[in-house]
């Protein structure tokens, strides 16, 4: 069963009102609370059309629009993959020069628009899933490492992993308007 942790002492919260300011970029949080990554699986997902699968829809818009008015100082998105072909999930959200549109570029915009609508930043979560690619996805997913994850959920990877597809997915994500990029790669 879960423990917790003993507190010793009153401690005071108020800090997490307070502005944060990151200094590199020069962006300034309201607070000093974060809507962490949570993976949303809500979008289209078919494999034999991936020119129309991972383009953020009206229900991702709609569950962004809640967490902008909740009062965060900074809004992580969950996996947005940056190869089509090692989603953690179908459903996942989707970046790739090989599928790009304007249809899907702009429903990036909107997406970093509506995360931002409430006076939150925006950071995209750009990840690979490399050996927590679903066989169900890819038999045969590229990973950092060839060692396998032990569920029969997951594929045997293959070691070749390279952050290329990472650069490529930045020049792309110049041109949309997240406030800061989070880069990821699930048990790579
Ligand atoms: C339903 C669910 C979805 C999650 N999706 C992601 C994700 O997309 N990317 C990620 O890096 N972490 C993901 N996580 C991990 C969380 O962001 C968080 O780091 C983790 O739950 C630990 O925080 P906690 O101790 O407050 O639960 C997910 C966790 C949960 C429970």
């Amino acid at each position: 069963m879960t423990q917790r942790v003993p507190v010793t002492s009153n401690v005071d919260p108020s800090i997490l009102g307070e502005k944060l300011n990151f200094q590199t970029s020069n962006r300034l949080a309201e607070n000093r609370f974060l809507k962490a990554a949570l993976t949303e699986k809500l979008l289209t997902y078919d494999k034999n059309n991936l020119k129309f699968s991972g383009i953020p829809n009206q229900r991702l818009i709609n569950l962004y629009s809640k967490w902008a008015h909740g009062g965060f100082g900074v809004i992580l998105t969950g996996n947005v993959i940056v190869d089509p072909n090692h989603l953690e999930a179908p459903g996942n959200a989707i970046i790739d020069k090989s599928i790009d549109s304007e249809e899907r570029r702009s429903a990036f915009k909107k997406l970093a628009y509506t995360m931002k609508s409430g006076g939150s930043l925006a950071i995209v979560q750009l990840n690979h899933a490399g050996r927590q690619t679903q066989k169900s996805i890819n038999e045969h997913p590229y990973s950092a490492s060839d060692v396998p994850l032990d569920t029969f959920k997951f594929a045997k990877n293959n070691k070749m992993m390279s952050i290329m597809s990472f650069m490529a997915q930045l020049r792309l994500l110049k041109k949309i308007l997240f406030n800061w990029c989070l880069i990821t790669g699930y048990f790579c």
